[in-house]
């Protein structure tokens, strides 16, 4: 019988940091980069009647030895529920028998390796210097954003929200403001991005919110909402004019806000400037002047899912945390 440790989310939360995952995170992009972490093909449907995305996220990391898979979704109706949109669970492998090591409630890591991406995205891809973040869509994604990007850029003076449904912007607002001189909620996107330095895109939403006349050189977009076919927060002009850096070409192609600029022929492959782990690895450098607009399309990766998980699990074994069962 193979011996499986079971995690919650809040054994989880105890075991990971959020340094430690941003450190876990940018290690396994970078390993990626050069061939040493892989990425299967990802599964992501559409459940229509039950208002639900269900997919499935796999891999296996070389350098920390794990393998396995998330499965989960999002199902929008769960905010009248009084539970969180997003929904996931990991199994994890042991990858030379095959046989089963773990299961991992997925819904923090979720939310800890996609707040590291964007936290990524700042470090590698914003001016040092900037002043003003616009977070559009303050949902559980946008505040995981939001305080991730304020802990690696301690240089944000002023923060400005804009959610479709204010009641969410304003309740972010409230939290934020014990970190940060000024915060704002906009009742339009506008004027929350027209004097932004780095925007950051976390709606669940299906059109175009912010367009590209409002986008000023030097601006630094993370685009995090989109990681299903037919969802949309940019317009795909914004394309035109960024250096874009995605997670992975494939999924951003067809998951990814790229797959709107791609799909009108904006892009191609081939304007793909990096995938985020070339340029943590130091294999292209990130921005390189000032003016340029920089856009990380992120769709969200197993890799991440297996460094976070990985970790809890190696964490929970030293630590004598977790449940044991047998299959
Ligand atoms: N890139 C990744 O790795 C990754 C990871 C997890 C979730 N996501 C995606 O991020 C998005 C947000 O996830 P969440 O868990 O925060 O969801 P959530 O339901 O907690 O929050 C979404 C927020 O977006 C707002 N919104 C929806 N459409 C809007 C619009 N057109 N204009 C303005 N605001 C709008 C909603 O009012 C809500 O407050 C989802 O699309 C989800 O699939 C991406």
């Amino acid at each position: 019988m193979a011996e499986v440790i079971v995690l919650n989310d809040q054994d989880v939360e105890k075991l990971v940091s959020f340094e430690e995952n941003l450190k876990l995170v940018e290690q396994a992009f970078a390993d990626f980069s050069r061939g040493k972490s892989h990425v299967f093909p990802v599964i992501r449907e559409k459940i229509a009647k039950q208002q639900g995305i269900f997919g499935v996220k796999s891999g296996y990391l070389e350098t920390q030895n794990v393998l396995g898979f998330k499965a989960g979704g999002f199902w929008s109706g769960n905010k009248d529920r009084g539970l969180a949109s997003h929904q996931s669970v990991m199994v994890l492998f042991d990858s030379s028998t095959g046989e089963p090591s773990a299961f991992v409630a997925a819904n923090y890591v979720t939310q800890i390796r996609t707040a590291a991406v964007g936290a990524i995205g700042c470090k590698y891809l914003a001016r040092p210097a900037s002043r003003v973040l616009a977070v559009i869509g303050a949902g559980q994604q946008g505040r995981n954003q939001l305080a991730a990007t304020l802990k690696v850029m301690p240089s944000f003076q002023e923060v400005r929200i804009y959610d479709q449904d204010r009641a969410m912007a304003t309740a972010l607002a409230k939290d934020v403001a014990r970190y940060i001189p000024k915060v704002v909620t906009e009742k339009e996107p506008r004027p929350a991005c027209a004097e932004a330095d780095v925007i950051v895109t976390a709606a669940s939403s299906y059109q175009a919110i912010v367009l590209a006349e409002w986008i000023r050189p030097g601006t630094h977009i993370n685009a995090v909402g989109t990681d299903t076919r037919g969802k949309q927060e940019l317009d795909p002009e914004i394309f035109r004019r960024a250096k874009l850096v995605v997670d992975n070409i494939s999924q951003c192609l067809y998951l990814g806000e790229s797959q709107h600029a791609y799909d009108a022929g904006i892009i191609t492959r081939e304007s793909i400037y990096a995938e985020i782990g070339e340029i943590i690895s130091g294999m292209k450098p990130g921005r390189t002047t000032p003016d340029e607009i920089t856009l990380l399309d992120t769709t969200g990766v197993a890799i991440q899912d297996l460094a976070t998980a990985g970790y809890a699990v190696d964490q929970a074994r030293k630590k004598g945390l977790g449940t044991r069962v047998w299959l």
